[in-house]
């Protein structure tokens, strides 16, 4: 099977694990993209009565296009479940987000959720974090000085950059410094310190959120709980 195959396999699974009445997370990415189409023909063809709240302009802008009715985040009651993807995870279900960039508001609509689930192929899934280089979003102001902090505390930072050279900007309008690690010891230790820098708007590490993984290779899904 494709890698493409696997998420759409996972997409598909994850749409049914939505249900009718409720507000959903919509989290962002190309795992994402295939559970938002299952998730939009799933509404159409039952009828259902799903809001979603985005995590991105990106997947707002999808959502929209699929017919996926939008609410503001401050104008629902609750998120009763949000089906994200994620770029590593770790047998305790913690994991590495923001490969999309779309960290702050993944980690905004995770925490207000009831219920969290992530999407992902078995090639995420390791014992111990660190080989997706780690992203943290900083305001612009005085990055530099938090860029020299990093790599004199020997934690590898890399301006993340556009295929032009450039670095991009999040939709909150911060920057993203990855953290190249390779293996995170002990990733609360580390999201500690993370918190305590000023700057720092937010981290990739999503710690204690997860509830379960939908977890998809050639021979089908696997749940983690
Ligand atoms: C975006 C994210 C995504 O969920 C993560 O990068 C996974 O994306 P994909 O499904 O494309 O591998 O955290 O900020």
């Amino acid at each position: 099977m494709s890698k493409n195959d696997i998420k759409q396999q996972i997409g598909n699974y994850a749409a049914k694990l939505v249900q009718n009445h409720t507000t959903v997370g919509l989290g962002t990415g190309t795992t994402v993209s295939y559970f938002l189409v299952a998730l939009a023909q799933r509404i159409k063809k039952e009828h259902l009565d799903i809001v979603g709240v985005t995590t991105s302009e990106k997947t707002t802008l999808s959502a929209k296009e699929l017919g996926i009715r939008i609410v503001d985040i401050d104008d629902t009651d609750g998120i009763d479940l949000t089906i994200d993807g994620a770029d590593e995870v770790d047998t305790y279900l913690n994991g590495i987000k923001g490969g999309g960039a779309a960290l702050l508001m993944e980690k905004i609509v995770a925490k207000n959720s009831k219920e969290n689930v992530w999407i992902v192929d078995e090639s995420k899934v390791h014992n111990i974090l660190g080989s997706f280089p780690l992203p943290v979003e900083v305001v612009p102001f005085g990055s530099g000085r938090l860029y020299r902090e990093f790599a004199l505390k020997g934690l590898n930072p890399r301006y993340r950059v556009d295929n032009l050279g450039r670095r991009i900007v999040t939709d909150a309008q911060h920057y993203i410094i990855d953290l190249v690690l390779d293996v995170i010891n002990n990733p609360y230790e580390l999201a500690q310190y993370l918190e305590s820098r000023v700057g720092v708007v937010e981290h990739g590490l999503f710690l204690g959120i997860a509830n379960r993984v939908i977890v998809g290779n050639d021979d089908g899904i696997e749940v983690l709980e």
